[in-house]
């Protein structure tokens, strides 16, 4: 039965020094099979911040799969922006931070969202070329009888409370893409606050993670998620930091 410590949302250059120890401790205590990070490592795609989120990733001693966030490409330097987004956070990727990770019976396949521009003003929302699909396409199809989990930085679907938020270009597609190919779940994060939702009938099951360190967002706790597959199944605990410490919750 693999277990997946889900996190996002780290936003190294605002993570308090205190509660990035403690949420190490919290996950190095559930020995994890794998860690899937799904993106915004930065505030500012710094190098220090990016510095500072690989080593505390390092340091959680499990198989690591990480995807970028909108935040971890930069944001008022138009040129780098447009000429070469993924500098940084290529140069600073270790080169056991996998895009792909097959563990016991399953198989988890990152999924690029970042984009650099949009029609609208929030161009913080992301965007899924046919380019991107078809390769998570290719990658899914190699995956064929294992259990498959999706990790990207942006929901496709908002919950009522986030309906004001632009979903990915082309979610939909990618939504049925998953579907066809029977994906158990997406995981994601973005909105900093967690949730799970099926992505329509016999559709995955989207999970988004808490910001693991982000003061900023809806108010709600900071946390991970603890991800289990068991015979087909997925169960999300979801660990949240509260005053008195940490609480696990089973999401759903
Ligand atoms: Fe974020
Ligand atoms: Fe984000």
């Amino acid at each position: 039965m693999p277990r997946i410590a889900h996190l996002s949302d780290l936003h190294f250059g605002e993570a308090p020094q205190e509660l990035v120890e403690s949420l190490a401790a919290d996950v190095i205590m559930a020995a994890p099979d794998a860690v899937a990070v799904s993106g915004d490592l930065t505030r500012r795609a710094t190098r220090d911040e990016f510095a500072r989120a690989f080593a505390f990733l390092e340091m959680l001693g499990a198989p690591l799969l990480v995807m970028p966030g909108n935040h971890d490409i930069p944001r008022g330097n138009l040129v780098g922006r447009f000429m070469h987004p993924k500098r940084r956070w290529q140069r600073a990727r270790p080169e056991d931070a996998m895009e792909e990770l097959t563990l016991d019976g399953a198989r988890l396949i990152g999924l690029d969202t970042v984009s650099r521009a949009q029609w609208h003003l929030d161009w913080s929302a992301g965007g899924i070329t046919l380019e991107r699909r078809a390769r998570l396409a290719a990658q899914l199809e190699a995956a064929a009888g294992l259990d498959v989990v999706v990790v990207c930085h942006h929901p496709l679907r908002h919950g009522p409370w986030a309906i004001a938020r632009h979903a990915p270009r082309e979610a939909g597609a990618t939504i049925e893409l998953l579907r066809a190919q029977g994906v158990k779940a997406l995981l994601c994060g973005h909105l900093h606050q967690a949730e799970m939702m099926r992505l329509g009938p016999g559709g995955a099951l989207q999970v988004i993670a808490p910001s693991a360190f982000s003061p900023r967002g809806s108010g709600a706790p900071n946390g991970w998620n603890l991800v289990s597959i068991r015979d087909g199944e997925v169960r999300v605990e979801t660990r949240e930091m509260l005053a008195d410490g940490w609480r696990g919750r089973e999401l759903g």
